[in-house]
């Protein structure tokens, strides 16, 4: 070791060297190793040359406890000379002479007697192996390589899963015995291991971005979104405060200020959080519209008759909600739907009204922005303007809460603004049509009590990044818990979703997948995206709508999904589809047709399980015919931006195939 000798006397040490890989100690432990050391040189003789020690150490530890990258510590050069020493600490790039010295500090690997007893102990030895396995807290760059080349590795192993077809791997037949017999291994693994292990579960999995993947309203997510949701599942941060979410905290704020400009409400009044998923976004508004008809009800439970209104149309998640919330399912009133499979707003009015003269209450009215099948969009505007004029005439002495289910609609909002007649990103006239049909409905969200929106849907994220959006902020203290119930949280801090959320626990990586696309996107992106799946769906409907066996069923809907029947030779598909939904006598003809179509349907799930085809999705009941008999129908959701025509010339060559086998059938 050189001498050290001169006027140095400020040294910037860079805690980071003094990490695990030399004595193999996570923060906890090197906290501890400090300690140690301490203790270990207080026992030395050597006089003053402890407080040395003591200082340094103590110093050092500050460091890694704030997470200081450097830290300058200032002593007189024999204090350090005698703590380099004892530490045998390797100069880096001290020079005799200068005024400022930077050392890397290398703790000896040769341990303490005490610790070697302890890494012999084989828990210990588990524990620094294990160690590996986790992202290290301090920055370690070989180990923080090691880390993201295990993510490589993983997503290396990935992609050889991919080909043309739309599947990952190869089929799979799913054997969920063998499943059953699965335990939990004495041993541990390695990271590698069950890295293969994880991305072998990804074999025979439908590729969501996929353009010949057609099946739901299932996005493909786009690589920000993926790194945003990923962010927070390495530090861990709790949204339910922002002790704990700190600057995550601040991006649930800003992805709900910015949705909320975005679809109309004011964002000064407006507020919101995230949650568990389309449905968790639902629970949420109609438990506040409850308690506002029924106040007290978080207290002392429901005491009186309220409803649940949706239309028939509306998504199973109002039911379940309804059950949850022990309104029960039996008191959700369905509105019945126009061809166009939105709510009748007249019947609406006509069922509220004698909800009302039988004095029960009203938890929530649930407006469907978004049919998940056919993409209806009920009519806000008149579903707001019949409660506000029913709550007069009955002099409610509250006003029935509205809450639009846009889960899948909301996306739309991003054409608000845009102006169709110069229509400056240039989508053709029928697709201008189509968006404009869409945003007729959807300009009116604004004027909702509050909405539930999935990122994960329309907004091309990971699952689950669900925002449920009050117009009014202040009904969150509806829900509000006791203050008392939490004297461990909220401490410090400003902003404590967690004394109105369902959650205690609450991810940051919904918020972080929704800014990471919002900022990704802007206005123009989103619109785009959205202004292309459209685009590919009308192809679609176009083909199905000029071939003579097969026949369009949500032809007024302007979405991404196209709804469809295909028939038999010989079936006139001009007046078929009318006869089914409306003549009883037609009850076998449905049913028959209703088989050929499931029919269809496996023999392109079964082309598509063997990664040929495309995959697309059936609905057992598209809606009910008007003697009460379900309807099925074969649906294509395009929500790849990698769609093209060749990929909607897919679908049809598909039911071509298909016919033709099922004819050879018989
Ligand atoms: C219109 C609508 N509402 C609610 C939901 C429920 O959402 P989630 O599945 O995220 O709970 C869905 C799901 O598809 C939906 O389509």
């Amino acid at each position: 070791m050189p001498p050290f000798q001169g006027s140095a006397n400020v040294v910037a040490i860079e805690p980071r060297a003094l990490h695990w890989a030399d004595i193999g100690m996570p923060l906890w432990g090197l906290k501890r190793g400090f300690a140690e050391l301490c203790r270990d040189h207080r026992s030395k003789p050597g006089g003053g040359k402890k407080c040395a020690v003591g200082l340094i150490t103590a110093q050092l530890q500050k460091c890694v406890s704030e997470g200081v990258g450097h830290r300058t510590i200032e002593l007189p050069p024999n204090l350090w000379r005698d703590w380099i020493r004892h530490h045998a600490v390797r100069l880096r790039n001290g020079r005799e002479r200068t005024k400022r010295v930077s050392f890397r500090v290398t703790i000896p690997s040769r341990l303490s007697t005490n610790e070697s007893h302890l890494m012999s102990v084989p828990y210990q030895n588990i524990v620094h192996t294990l160690r590996q396995a986790f992202p290290q807290p301090v920055s370690d760059r070989v180990h923080d390589a090691y880390f993201v080349f295990s993510f490589l590795r993983a997503l290396d192993q990935v992609d050889r899963m991919k080909s043309v077809s739309p599947l990952l791997g190869k089929p799979e037949t799913l054997d969920y015995s063998v499943a059953k017999n699965c335990r939990v291994a004495n041993e541990p693994s390695t990271l590698e291991h069950v890295t293969e292990e994880l991305v072998e579960h990804l074999s025979g999995l439908f590729i969501s971005g996929h353009a010949r993947a057609q099946v739901n309203v299932v996005p493909a997510p786009t690589i920000p979104s993926i790194i945003g949701g990923m962010l927070p599942s390495i530090y861990n941060p709790n949204l339910c405060s922002d002790e704990s979410g700190r600057r995550v905290s601040v991006a649930e704020v800003e992805v709900t200020a910015m949705t909320a400009d975005l679809i109309g409400y004011p964002v000064e009044q407006a507020g919101g959080v995230f949650t568990f998923g389309g449905t968790g976004t639902l629970l949420y508004g109609v438990k506040i519209g409850l308690e506002k008809a029924c106040p007290g009800t978080a207290q002392t439970g429901l005491h009186e008759p309220a409803v649940l209104i949706c239309s028939e149309r509306a998504h199973y998640a109002c039911s379940t909600v309804a059950s949850w919330l022990g309104l029960g399912e039996q008191n959700v009133i369905q509105i019945p739907t126009s061809p166009e499979n939105e709510m009748r707003t007249c019947l609406l009015e006509t069922m509220l009204r004698d909800v009302l003269k039988q004095g029960r209450k009203v938890a929530a009215i649930v407006a469907t922005m978004g049919t998940t099948d056919a993409f209806g969009l009920d009519d806000l505007a008149a579903i707001i303007e019949i409660r506000d004029r029913l709550r007069d005439e009955f002099s409610l002495n509250y006003t029935p809460h509205i809450h639009a289910d846009a889960v899948i609609g909301w996306a739309w909002s991003v054409f608000n603004d845009y102006d169709f007649t110069t229509n400056p990103l240039g989508f053709q006239p029928r697709t201008v049509r189509a968006l404009a049909g869409t945003a007729r409905r959807i300009k009116h969200l604004g004027l909702s009590d509050s909405l539930g929106i999935d990122f994960h849907k329309t907004g091309f994220t990971p699952y689950v990044s669900s925002l449920f959006l009050l117009r009014s902020a202040a009904d969150l203290r509806l829900i509000s818990r006791d203050q008392s119930a939490t004297p461990y949280l909220f401490q410090s801090g400003h902003h404590h979703p967690g004394k109105y959320t369902l959650e205690t626990t609450r991810s940051g990586s919904g918020p972080m997948a929704a800014l990471a696309n919002l900022r990704l996107f802007g206005k123009d992106g989103l619109r785009s995206l959205l202004g292309h799946l459209v685009t590919m769906a009308s192809e679609l409907s176009t083909h199905l709508k000029a071939h003579a066996s097969t026949t369009v069923l949500n032809a007024d809907n302007f979405g991404a999904v196209t709804l469809f029947r295909v028939y038999p030779d010989g079936v006139d598909t001009f007046t078929i589809p009318k006869l089914e939904q409306t003549d009883v006598s037609y009850r076998d003809q449905l049913k028959a047709n209703n088989a050929y179509n499931r029919r269809v349907f496996e023999l392109i799930h079964d082309e598509a399980l063997q990664g040929r085809g495309i995959v697309i999705s059936l609905t057992d009941c598209y809606r009910l015919s008007d003697y009460g008999e379900p309807i099925v129908a074969l649906k294509s959701y395009i929500m790849s931006p990698f769609s093209e025509p060749e990929n909607v010339s897919a679908v049809l060559d598909s039911l071509w195939r298909a016919r033709q086998i099922i004819a050879s059938e018989q």
